[in-house]
């Protein structure tokens, strides 16, 4: 079969992303504009703030990663964009560039789900292998898919209210560290040590999980030790929420995966950079035989990349847009997907 190469738009969020993707798994050039130093200022991201800079910055990724990769229009084979779930304004802007380059160079027009992109990212890095449970884990998510084949999801458990990066996020607010928190949590997380008791959040049987009370027993910790005069560890209080968040992630996963009796892991999304998950996660699936698949940090958080390579398999399975593609803040993957 001939080779199809896939131009990849991605601007759900504050990255405003161009990506050319080979086949689905190889990456032939990718540019990532981070809007990260303008939110950070608001302690979070701006929605309309981030829909007028991906207007400001979308053609000139385009013309970058043409560059970049040495290309020109007329050798792209299809164009595809993440059309939902996001920022409405934000995904507006990827999606009407979409339309129009699809309707200027008449090329195929591919509609991407932002969490299939995220699963996708591991495909960059080598092929999956089926049937897999993706752990998709980001500022906007907490899920748990099966996958039997390729574009093929069965979400199996996801977070009854806060999405676990959402919840990172806000202990960091808390604590006083600059959005996006993740990282830094993770990094003062291994200077510490758990010694603050907090809750572990719906410790059940379930493929569920809860994050918005165990952010809550984040603050009362916090209120209550200033009010008796003491200073709060912040290193230590990072290690302590860091052990209960990826106690209870690797719980559920490592239980999904023995009572759905598959052995193939992986793990997507901007959390998935996670350092403490990783190394928690490397340890137990040596221990149970689980081929673990985890991208490194550039395919983790937002980009277009991961775009293209879920727009290979998806063209694959017939699903194509006409220009009357719109954006939507929520889209389902799938049919049991809410
Ligand atoms: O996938 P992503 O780039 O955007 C969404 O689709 O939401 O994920 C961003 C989220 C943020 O909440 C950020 O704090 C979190 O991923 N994050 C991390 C780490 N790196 C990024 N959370 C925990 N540990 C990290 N190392
Ligand atoms: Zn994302």
């Amino acid at each position: 079969m001939k080779d199809m190469y896939i131009l990849a738009i991605e601007s759900s969020c504050d990255e405003t992303s161009v990506s050319i993707v080979k086949n689905g798994c190889e990456e032939i050039a990718t540019v990532v504009l981070s809007q990260i130093d303008i939110h950070k200022q608001y302690g979070g991201v701006v929605p309309e703030i981030a829909s007028r800079n991906h207007i400001e910055n979308i053609t000139i990724v385009l013309e970058e990663v043409l560059t970049k990769a040495k290309m020109k229009m007329a050798q792209i084979d299809a164009i595809a964009v993440t059309n939902g779930p996001g920022l409405i304004g934000s995904l507006l802007v990827g999606t009407m560039a979409a339309k129009t380059l699809a309707y200027l160079y008449k090329k195929p027009l591919i509609p991407v789900h932002h969490i299939a992109g995220h699963i996708y990212a591991n495909n960059l890095v080598k092929p999956l292998k089926f049937p897999l449970i993706a752990l998709v884990i980001s500022g906007g998510h907490t899920e748990l898919v099966y996958m039997r084949e390729h574009y093929s999801f069965k979400k199996i458990g996801g977070t009854l209210d806060d999405a676990v990066g959402e919840a990172y996020d806000k202990v960091a607010r808390i604590i006083g560290v600059p959005y996006p928190g993740g990282p830094m949590i993770d990094t003062l997380a291994h200077l510490g040590r758990p010694r603050y008791k907090l809750p572990i959040p719906l410790n059940d049987d379930s493929f569920n999980f809860s994050f918005s009370g165990l952010k809550s027993s984040v603050v009362n910790l916090v209120h209550n030790e200033n009010q008796r005069g003491n200073d709060v560890d912040n290193n230590d209080l990072s290690a302590s929420f860091q052990n209960v968040v990826v106690g209870i992630l690797t719980k559920k996963t490592m239980h999904a995966l023995q009572e759905l009796g598959i052995n193939n892991l992986i793990v997507a999304g901007g959390v998935a950079a996670n350092q403490g998950l990783k190394e928690r996660l490397e340890k137990l699936c040596a221990e149970y035989n689980i081929n673990l698949s985890i991208p490194p940090i550039n395919y983790c958080t937002d980009n277009a990349a991961m775009i293209g390579a879920a727009a290979y398999y998806a063209y694959k399975q017939g699903v194509l847009a006409d220009l009357e593609l719109n954006a939507k803040a929520n889209i389902k993957l799938c049919d049991n997907y809410e």
